[in-house]
């Protein structure tokens, strides 16, 4: 069993991306637990900070005896290091010390491992930690900002929560391009569409700042008429229109993700809209629905479908 260290920003939208990408996972706390390999996966999440294999787990009294008794495989030289754990890192490094023969290695260890503390001990083995370096492509560092645009962390998880492999992403309202920049990151061809060419320029310079393209087209995506695998979408809700309007251009989009969608289509909205009971009008099925606190007037909510 693998484990991945979370961010705690939004733990059930970490849980719902791993679980999207390795399958059935379970939350405890900071830790979610699969039953399948995330070696590499910390490459791609969102809000991971690092992911583990479980080498064993065991009470705090048991700690000394069980670290005996693992058959240790060290390259070279080992680290230790402990999160809420009641049994300091120095303690466990003399015990896994004894049982191997090797030499703690504080700065350029060939093994690392990790002890969580909880109502059990869980001795892991990292595998990577994440550092995809989403501060650095925040709106305000990019070439042409726009108020709109999410935060990259956010994006790369719901790039994620489509659960694209291989193939083609697609954002059918892409503004300044935050979504795209995310998928064409982690190496997935995209496209982008939106009605307003200013922001598809602004998309144009962005991708091309972090070295990354899409296609990019100018249109109205409720007119699309061509199948979609993987798509995710932050629905407008800005300024200067009102929620009627808004809600047409809802509806609109979401029926025509009814007409097209053939894989998932994860969609980001504001909380007063009733999205969840659109995508179902549109014959879709629901797979997630997930909550990102934004401000005190707004939470942006995300619902995860398919056809
Ligand atoms: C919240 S922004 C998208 C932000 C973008 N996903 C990002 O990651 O930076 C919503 C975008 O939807 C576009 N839009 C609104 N109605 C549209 C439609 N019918 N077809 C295509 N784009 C549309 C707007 O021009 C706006 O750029």
């Amino acid at each position: 069993m693998d484990v991945a260290w979370i961010y705690q920003d939004f733990p059930e939208i970490a849980r719902a991306e791993i679980e999207t990408l390795a399958g059935k996972a379970k939350r405890e706390d900071d830790l979610v637990f699969v039953d399948a390999s995330l070696k590499n996966l910390e490459k791609r999440l969102a809000f991971t900070k690092a992911t583990y294999k479980i080498l064993f787990s065991c009470k705090e009294e048991d700690l000394e005896s069980t670290c005996k008794k693992h058959p240790w495989k060290i390259t070279k030289d080992f680290r230790v290091s402990t999160s809420k754990s009641p049994v300091d890192a120095a303690k466990i490094g003399h015990f896994i010390k004894t049982a191997s023969g090797k030499q703690v290695n504080l700065h350029t260890p060939t093994n690392h491992f990790m002890v969580f503390g909880r109502d059990r001990l869980y001795v892991c083995e990292l595998h990577g930690v994440n550092d995809s370096q989403f501060e650095k492509r925040r709106g305000k560092h990019r070439p042409a900002p726009h108020p709109t645009t999410m935060h990259p962390k956010l994006a790369r998880a719901l790039v994620n929560l489509t659960g694209i492999k291989k193939g083609k992403f697609t954002d059918p309202m892409c503004g300044s391009g935050g979504l795209l920049i995310e998928s064409a990151l982690i190496g997935f061809s995209s496209e982008g569409i939106d009605l307003d060419s200013r922001l598809l320029a602004k998309a144009k310079q962005n991708l091309q700042y972090f070295g990354v393209t899409a296609t990019l087209t100018k249109g109205d995506s409720t007119q699309l008429k061509k199948k979609l695998k993987h798509t995710a979408l932050d629905l407008p809700y800005g300024r200067g229109t009102t929620k009627k309007d808004l809600e047409k251009t809802y509806q609109a989009m979401i029926a025509m993700l009814g007409r097209n969608l053939t894989g998932t289509a994860v969609i980001m909205y504001p909380h007063w809209a009733d999205v969840p009971t659109l995508v179902k009008k549109a014959g879709l099925s629901v797979r997630y629905t997930l909550e990102a606190y934004s401000h005190r007037l707004l939470t942006r909510k995300i619902v995860v479908c398919y056809a």
